[in-house]
């Protein structure tokens, strides 16, 4: 052993591995960036980072490295950003992020990748307190997994003793047959670490600096090594590729829908709901089959949202029933109806008891309480009072070909089917459209809005201009028998 034997209590510094190139995603954007539960990978991991609490958290990046940069300054802007350079690896990554510790930190270096996403910090609290219980120079988070294909092994020797991480590419078929597998999560003492990482080469199936093997060279120096398997199996998968991405976001679905189950959430297909980890969702809510509550969504107490629902950052009221509709940005108030088939884009605040129903797009529309837009229509920059009903199909015409105007709507408003708001315009409060009204001037309190000629009617017109065809046949039938 060294005589570096002890580190300061309780000083903690996370290196979180970032740089790598994430080949096996085929994907133009880095692998890191790639999101589960509507949070990057990395963003996952600096979110347990954070949870935990640590002197240092510094990021090590290289591809697409700007990319990488500036996500994390969006979400984690206290994280420390270190460049790795030409030379590849994850102990060459290790290296660098040392490089940028203050020289006398001398506590424990907490390694994370990038890429395994589900690992939660109680799991990390257990792989340190182990680490100090056993003033172990290296801890190494390992699974047993039944199938062990792609990761790195852990080779235990006859009496159990950790000895090295073997890659799956350099190992032999005894080597593989190993189930134990490297998390690729490890607590280093920092001095120990430093005096170790210099050693490591690149004389591997990869040609890469594998941190791993700072494992061997400790044990060869009889620095005390081990390895502790995770409880939760699932919370050390590593995202490679697609396919693990996937299975990923699943098992971390998994893991937010039982969450909110146990606080009051009913959520009749856990496998068709999709709720992202920024949501958040009050007791006796309903989610129905196919539905997906995205990003910071908020939904109050009692509410039912779906089937077939996609909701990205809105905030529902209590006991709102939102169904098979998509809504982005949206607020819906307390006791409202959204859908069948509405579309919500951003800006759309819908009053307490109001209703958007079957086959309505809104955007940028402050509809007031109690307000209908039940059937067809298009409502775009408008304001709504309170009490209006916008009859079927009515639709603001918002958009000249140059510029967007708004429509004002007040209290009590009720348009007739098909009207045309031809913004920018004013209805006055209790003011009422005619079926296919055109609404090109302002509409004062009280007043009926009336813009459809009389009707007139042409008699026999079908007969003489269409003579023998169906209706023209038809008619005459009516005709005679009157
Ligand atoms: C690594 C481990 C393997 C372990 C697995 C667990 C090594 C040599 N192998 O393999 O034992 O079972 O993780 O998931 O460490 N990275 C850098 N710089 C680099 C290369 C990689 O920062 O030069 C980062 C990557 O962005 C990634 C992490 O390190 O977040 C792991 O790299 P990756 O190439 O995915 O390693 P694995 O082959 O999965
Ligand atoms: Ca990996």
């Amino acid at each position: 052993m060294t005589e570096n034997t002890a580190s300061t209590p309780g000083k903690l510094a996370i290196i979180v591995l970032a740089a790598g190139q994430g080949t096996r995603m085929k994907s133009r954007r880095p692998k890191v960036l790639h999101e589960i539960g509507g949070r990057s990978l990395v963003g996952h991991v600096l979110t347990t980072a954070h949870a935990l609490g640590a002197d240092h958290i510094e990021v090590v990046v290289r591809h697409e490295r700007d990319q990488v940069v500036a996500a994390l300054a969006e979400q984690h802007p206290d994280a420390v950003i270190v460049d790795q350079d030409e030379i590849p690896g994850t102990g060459r990554a290790v290296q660098v992020a040392l490089d940028r510790l203050p020289d006398d930190f001398d506590g424990d270096v907490l390694v994370l990748s990038g890429d395994v996403p589900l690992l939660q910090a109680d799991t990390l609290r257990t792989l340190l307190e182990g680490h100090r219980a056993a003033s172990a120079a290296a801890t190494v988070l390992s699974a047993y997994l039944d199938d062990p294909t792609g990761y790195g092994r852990v080779i235990r020797g006859a009496d159990g003793v950790v000895e090295r991480i073997v890659e799956q590419k350099d190992a032999t078929d005894d080597e593989r047959a190993v189930t134990e597998i490297n998390a690729g999560v490890y607590v280093f003492r920092a001095t120990a670490l430093r005096t170790f990482i210099t050693r490591i080469g690149q004389d591997n199936a990869q040609g890469e600096m594998y941190l791993t093997d700072v494992i061997g060279l400790l044990r060869a120096a009889s620095e005390p090594v081990a390895a502790e398997p995770a409880s939760d199996v699932a919370s050390t998968f590593g995202v490679n590729d697609r396919a693990q991405l996937a299975e990923a976001g699943r098992v971390l679905n998994q893991r937010i829908v039982r969450n909110w189950q146990r606080e009051g959430v009913t959520i009749v297909d856990p496998a068709t709901t999709w709720i992202d980890d920024d949501a958040k969702l009050a007791a006796d809510v309903t989610i129905l089959p196919n539905t997906q509550i995205l990003r910071a969504t908020v939904i109050g107490p009692g509410a039912t949202i779906g089937p077939d629902t996609t909701l990205v950052d809105c905030e529902v009221g209590e006991d709102a029933v939102v169904r098979r509709s998509d809504a982005t940005l949206a607020v819906i108030g307390a006791n409202a109806t959204v859908g069948p088939f509405s579309f919500l884009r951003p800006g759309t605040v819908l009053g307490e008891g109001g209703k958007i129903g079957a086959y309505v797009e809104t955007k940028n529309a402050q509809i007031g309480e109690g307000s209908k837009v039940p059937h067809l229509s298009y409502v775009g920059d408008a304001t709504i009072g309170r009490g209006v009903n916008l009859g079927a199909s009515t639709i603001t015409a918002n958009y000249d070909d140059v510029n967007k105007h708004r429509t004002e709507i007040g209290d009590e408003v009720h348009t007739g089917s098909h009207t045309v708001l031809v913004a920018p315009v004013r209805l006055g409060a209790g003011a009422k459209t005619g079926a296919g009204a055109v609404v090109r001037k302002d509409v004062p309190a009280g007043a009926l809005a009336m813009s459809v000629a009389p009707q007139r009617n042409i008699e026999g017109w079908v007969e003489k201009n269409r003579a023998g065809t169906g209706a023209a046949d038809a008619a005459a039938r009516e005709r005679s028998a009157e």
